[in-house]
C-alpha cells in the first residue's frame, strides 16, 4: 500500500521569502541562476517536459546530489515553489525545497522511474492496486490543501517507498474542486491500458463500459469503485488464463517429462 517517502536529510538552505516574512521585514534576495551557478556542477539531464529543463547536479557547498529545474516558460515558480514545499511539510510526498529563485528551483533528486516508464511491463493484476495508490495519492494531496493540476504519468515517481508528486507548475490552493479530473482520467486510461486489448470473453461487459467510468471520474471515491470493479472482473479471467496452456507451457512440461523418463 501506498507509504510516504522519507524525507531527505538535506537541509533547506534558503526558500524564497512568503509574503508574511516580507512583511516582518525578512525579505532576502532572490538570486537568478546566473548569480548561483558557481555553487552547482552539472551531471546531466534528467528530464524535459513543455515547461522546463530539469538536470541532475551537484550541489558543491554540501556535496549533495539534487535536482535543478529551469523553467523554459514565465510560470509562476513562487506558487510552485510553496505549492512543493507545503506538501513535502504536511506528507512528503512532493520532493523537499532547497532553493527557490528567481528562474530556477532546486529540490531533493527523487531516485525512482516516472510512472510512465514504469508502467511499462506491469501485469495486468496489478492494475486495481496502481488505481487505489493513485486515489490515495491525490487525496493525500487534497488533505494538504492543494489541487495538482497536472497529475500526469510524467509529473508522478516510483519509489521503493512509494509514489512521489513532482510538478507543480499548475498547482494552487484548493478551494472548492479545481482539480483537473480530466487530466487523471486520461492517466486512469494510460493506467488501465492493457485492459482495453482483447482478453477473451470474461472481460467483454469491462471493457465495454471501463472507458465510460473512467471519463465520469470525479472524486477518489468513484477511482476505488472501479479498481473494484476491475478486480472482481479480473479474477475469473485469471482462472481462465492460467487454465490455458500456452505453447511455451506446453513445450515446458514435455521437457519436464522427458527429463524425468
Ligand atoms: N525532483 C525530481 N527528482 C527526479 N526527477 C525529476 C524531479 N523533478 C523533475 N524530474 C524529472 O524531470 C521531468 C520534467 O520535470 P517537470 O515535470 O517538473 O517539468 P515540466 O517541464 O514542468 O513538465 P511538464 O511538461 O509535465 O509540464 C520529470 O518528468 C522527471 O522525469
Ligand atoms: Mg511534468
Amino acid at each position: 500500500m501506498y507509504k510516504p517517502i522519507s524525507v531527505s536529510p538535506h537541509a533547506p538552505m534558503r526558500v524564497r521569502p512568503r509574503p508574511s516574512m516580507e512583511a516582518v521585514g525578512a525579505e532576502q534576495e532572490v538570486k537568478s541562476f546566473d548569480q548561483v551557478k558557481h555553487n552547482f556542477e552539472i551531471k546531466g539531464s534528467i528530464g524535459r517536459g513543455v515547461f522546463g529543463v530539469v538536470a541532475k547536479v551537484i550541489d558543491l557547498r554540501n556535496n549533495k546530489e539534487c535536482a535543478l529545474k529551469r523553467p523554459t516558460r514565465n510560470l509562476d515558480i513562487e506558487r510552485e515553489c510553496e505549492m512543493m514545499e507545503r506538501l513535502n511539510k504536511s506528507s512528503g510526498v512532493a520532493p523537499q525545497l532547497y532553493e527557490c529563485g528567481s528562474d530556477y528551483i532546486l529540490m531533493e533528486l527523487i531516485n525512482g522511474k516516472t510512472l510512465t516508464t514504469w508502467l511499462d511491463g506491469q501485469d495486468l493484476e496489478k492494475i486495481p492496486g496502481m488505481m487505489r495508490t493513485y486515489a490515495d495519492l491525490i487525496d493525500t494531496i487534497h488533505d494538504a490543501g492543494i489541487v495538482h493540476g497536472d497529475l500526469n504519468t510524467g509529473n508522478i515517481i516510483v519509489t521503493p517507498s512509494g509514489w512521489t508528486a513532482i510538478d507543480f507548475g499548475f498547482s494552487m490552493s484548493k478551494k472548492e474542486d479545481s482539480e483537473s479530473w480530466d487530466t487523471i482520467a486520461a492517466t486512469l486510461l494510460v493506467i488501465s491500458g492493457s485492459l482495453f486489448y482483447p482478453k477473451g470473453p470474461e472481460l467483454e461487459d469491462l471493457q465495454k463500459n471501463l472507458r465510460s467510468w473512467i471519463k465520469g471520474v470525479k472524486d477518489t471515491s468513484d477511482i476505488r469503485d472501479i479498481a473494484d470493479h476491475i478486480e472482481s472482473s479480473l479474477e475469473p479471467a485469471k482462472a481462465e488464463f492460467d487454465e490455458s496452456e500456452g505453447p511455451i507451457d506446453e513445450f515446458l512440461r514435455r521437457l519436464t517429462s522427458l527429463i524425468k523418463q
